[in-house]
């Protein structure tokens, strides 16, 4: 049995210039899907899987993120004077315990390795700790960090989250090298960040994970991997090499890469029919619409 995972990495510093211009003034993690911005989506993921505390990387202009898990008080006052219980609900679900996060600035975009690695002083050297990538939305029941926590109590280890891409889709992701196949779960024999040729299967690692306490001490080399950044992958990697335990786990869920539009406006989609208040005004609206394209083509 390895020890609980009750602390979560989320780096949130990158600057989503993929949506500009939206992310000059607001934070990409702040943008919605439906009613709920992605941040929000990863903590409800973490939650369910157990997470008590939950560590912020950040930089410059992010401070509406900050903000956002404050206690809107004189809104709840408000909602309550005016009888609206179930606006009040809905706030108060997004509601953070103090103490429960904390925040720390990566000072230079230096890669995902490199955001991690600004974390390692908020997380015990003997303790596992998750990482969420806010751009990877999950729809799964139930969320695929509690899949991988429930897988990970035990294989032990470092664990990712993995799924099959188009072969020509690798060179966008970390992969995997398959030692052994045992169904929902993998063991790596080694892991390569975004392969510009040669992947050496089409197992891409997804944004969950949930990292070896050595994954950080790999972390304090700083090595320049892919694209001259610190990656993350390459420290898992390094586990592998030291003889430790790195695996897989093809989850149960749909993935939306909501770091590109197209992803974005598909979990869109998806969220809406999701919905009981939307889904039939919002379906009868997909219908027409495909119609009208059809005709029109
Ligand atoms: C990051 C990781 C990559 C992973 C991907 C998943 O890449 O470096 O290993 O496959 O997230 O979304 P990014 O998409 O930030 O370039």
């Amino acid at each position: 049995m390895s020890r609980k995972v009750t602390k979560a990495i989320f780096p949130v510093a990158g600057l989503g210039t993929r949506f500009l211009p939206a992310t000059k003034s607001i934070p990409k993690e702040i943008m919605t899907l439906v009613d709920r911005p992605l941040i929000q989506y990863a903590i409800d993921e973490a939650r369910a899987a157990g997470i008590e505390e939950f560590i912020f990387v950040t930089s410059r202009g992010k401070g509406a993120l900050e903000d956002y898990f404050d206690h809107a008080h004189e809104l709840e006052a408000n909602l309550k004077r005016s009888g609206k219980n179930d606006l009040l609900d809905v706030l108060r679900a997004t509601n953070m315990d103090s103490g429960a996060i904390a925040y720390v600035r990566q000072h230079k975009a230096m890669g995902l390795g490199h955001a991690v690695w600004c974390a390692r002083r908020l997380v015990p050297d003997n303790e596992p700790v998750a990482v969420i990538l806010t751009d990877d939305v999950i729809m799964g029941d139930p969320p695929c960090l509690q899949q991988m926590i429930e897988a990970h109590a035990e294989t032990g280890g470092t664990m990712v989250a993995t799924m099959e891409v188009p072969m020509e889709k690798t060179k966008s992701y970390g992969v995997l090298d398959v030692a052994e196949d045992m169904g929902a779960i993998v063991k790596a024999r080694g892991l390569v960040e975004k392969p510009k040729d040669n992947p050496p299967s089409n197992l891409a690692v997804i944004g969950r994970y949930i990292l070896a306490p050595t994954v950080l001490q790999n972390l304090n080399k700083l090595r320049e991997g892919a694209g001259g950044e610190i990656q993350l992958t390459d420290a898992i990697a390094d586990e592998i090499l030291e003889g430790r335990d790195v695996f897989g786990l093809r989850f149960r869920g749909q993935r939306y890469d909501c770091g590109s539009k197209a992803g974005f406006l598909q979990a869109t989609v998806a969220y809406g029919l999701e919905r009981g208040d939307l889904r039939d005004e919002f379906l009868e609206y997909l219908h027409e619409i495909v119609s009208l394209q059809r005709a029109a083509e």
